[in-house]
């Protein structure tokens, strides 16, 4: 049977509105709903821009077919607008609706596993095997079209910046950003393998030696990695990187371009972001990607510790541990159970506990014997309101202050308002940390993030000291963005490799073609990358980038929809020369 010839169609179904009373309009969509009442058939149609209520009275010709039309069905429907007695205000159309003249079913559906509308009520397993269907939800269609505008909109940006898009291979070599690589072996030369880009930063680099200046890519990156609500093993990244600027440039570049996207649903973002130094950063908020939306900070309460004759105490601050503190507004009120709760919460973080401190009606209260005269000053000295809540913890310092960075998000759920966006810069991060497992320096970004001048010296004596010009974007306790100034300098980058404990031969096999680059004539230059789908995530309000993914992997690394990863073939693994190890 010849197709039928399509109708053509002059409105999506969620754009109709009052302009549009008195004519005969044709719509296509999918059956949201249908209903029978009292010989009238209402239907709701919807497509990408919303619903439509199609009416079908008794004049309707072909009542024999609306039988046939079930949830799911495409229709073809034309008809003429008119105002609706009853406005539905909760739908962009709700002023009108369309009396059916004509139904064509374009395409049945069998009875869905569940419907869009309602996708929130079923597991998330049911949802990612069907996720064609999962993505006809109307919010999910508004996460997708507000993530093509997004990305429309960052390449206009950084167009008009002078930033070219160029593209780097998928098919590469390792890129060092601290996952596993997702590895693709190779037929021709077997036993030899490409690795998926981590991140293209090797290649932006060379691109700057090629002297393109300033380049961009919205590209995807592929990490193996323990996953969670915000990471996905395959991401996009808006990568950029500029030659002859330094970071405060970079700073107000990105600044406008976040602006910009979060314009994109009218939020009105306040420019320059604060920035903060990783130190001060990890004394404060005991983060190093705080949600300054929490409006309290953690304070050293050792001082005052040392002056309550507790023997715990004492003994602890002997072993050099501090006694950090959060004091909660109003939590003072809270119940045992609470209290417990919170001590509980800690023991599983990997601490002894807290110690909390309160004024009741009675007097001051505490979990440790403290004079309650020493309470007293306490609450005098700091300013502590009388009705608020004292947590105190006990422990090594950087323990400590995890710790109590830990409790603070978790306490100050109540102040993360999605509405309210607090934005961070976290520079001067160490360059390096002490890997414990593999007994070595390890780099805190990538081995090409250059040291601070000022700190070059300490690279032979103290070389955890050494900061670098590193720097993170941080939005309401998330990481949306990180990068560096580079080394350009071949003999520092050597260095550096060698401080990594990497052999000359590992060097040379892994990183030769890099250095090589390096030596001639390699611009100063520095980078960024923004987690497109998190920024996506923040900018939709979402819980997980899973939404904004359309076709993303469960947190155990798998597609329900399409069942990958899959066993292939014994004749494509003897291709290959591979063996599967039992
Ligand atoms: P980094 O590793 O910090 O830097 O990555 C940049 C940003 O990418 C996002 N991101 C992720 N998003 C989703 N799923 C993941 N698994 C995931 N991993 C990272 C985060 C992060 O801030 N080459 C450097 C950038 C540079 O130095 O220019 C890099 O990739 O939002």
């Amino acid at each position: 049977m010849a197709e039928k010839k399509l109708l053509k169609r002059q409105w999506y179904c969620g754009a109709v509105g009052e302009a549009q009373v008195g004519s005969t309009i044709t719509v296509y969509g999918w059956v949201n709903t249908k209903r029978e009442l009292g010989g009238v058939t209402f239907i709701d149609l919807r497509d990408r821009e919303g619903l439509l209520q199609i009416v079908v009275n008794e004049a309707f010709a072909e009542p024999g077919r609306l039988k046939e039309i079930g949830k799911e069905t495409v229709l073809a429907v034309s008809g003429r607008v008119v105002k609706r007695a009853r406005p539905n205000p909760e739908l962009a159309s709700g002023q009108v609706e369309v009396i059916a003249e004509s139904i064509d079913i374009l395409a049945a559906s069998a009875v869905p596993p569940f419907v869009p509308e309602n996708h929130a009520g079923v597991s998330e397993e049911l949802r990612f095997k069907h996720r064609y269907i999962d993505l006809r939800n109307l919010d999910m269609q508004r996460n997708f079209k507000l993530r093509s505008k997004a990305n429309l909109l960052a390449r206009n940006f950084l167009d008009r910046e002078g930033f070219l898009d160029i593209e780097t291979p998928m098919l590469t070599n390792a890129t060092p950003e601290g996952a596993r690589d997702y590895l693709v072996p190779s037929r021709i030369y077997k036993g030899r393998m490409f690795a998926l880009p981590q991140s293209p930063q090797q290649f932006k680099q060379l691109l700057m030696v090629s002297g393109f200046e300033r380049y961009y890519q919205i590209t995807r990156c592929f990490r193996d990695e323990d996953l969670r609500a915000d990471r996905q093993p395959e991401f996009t990244q808006i990568d950029i990187e500029m030659s002859f600027a330094e970071s405060h440039e970079l700073f107000v570049i990105i600044e406008r371009l976040v602006r910009d996207l979060f314009a994109l649903r009218g939020f009105e973002v306040v420019l320059p972001f604060r920035r903060l130094p990783y130190q001060e950063a990890l004394a404060t908020y005991g983060s190093d990607k705080p949600d300054l939306r929490i409006p309290y900070t953690i304070k050293d309460f050792s001082a005052d510790a040392a002056a309550w004759g507790s023997e715990l105490l004492n003994a602890a601050l002997a072993q050099g541990a501090k006694v950090k503190g959060l004091v909660i507004p109003a939590a003072g009120s809270f119940s045992r159970k609470q209290l417990d709760e919170i001590n509980d919460a800690a023991r599983k973080l990997g601490g002894k506990g807290v110690i909390w401190m309160k004024k009741a009606e009675d007097g001051f209260k505490s979990s440790l014997k403290v004079p309650p005269a020493a309470m007293a000053a306490l609450f005098e000295k700091h300013k502590i309101a009388s009705d608020a809540l004292v947590l105190l913890i006990a422990d090594a310092e950087p323990q400590a202050l995890f710790l109590a960075g830990k409790l603070r998000e978790l306490l100050g759920k109540e102040f993360q308002d999605k509405k309210k966006l607090e934005f961070l810069w976290v520079t001067d991060f160490p360059l390096f940390f002490y890997n414990e497992e593999e007994k070595r320096l390890d780099s805190n970004h990538h081995p090409f993030t250059a040291p601070r001048p000022e700190d070059i010296p300490l690279l032979a004596s103290e070389p955890l000291q050494v900061k670098a010009i590193a720097y993170d974007l941080v939005l309401n306790g998330i990481e949306i963005g990180g990068g560096s100034q580079r080394i350009h300098d071949i003999a520092l980058q050597k260095r550096i490799f060698q401080m990594l404990n990497l052999a000359e031969g590992e060097i040379e096999e892994k990183f030769g073609f890099f250095l090589s680059a390096l030596t001639f004539g390699a611009p100063p230059h520095l980078g960024i990358a923004l987690g497109f789908d998190r920024l996506l995530m923040l900018l939709t309000g979402e819980e997980s980038i899973r939404e904004v993914i359309a076709f993303p992997k469960t947190t155990s690394s798998l597609c329900l929809l399409t069942g990958s990863p899959s066993a292939v073939s014994q004749r494509q693994l003897d291709e290959l020369g591979i063996a599967i190890k039992k």
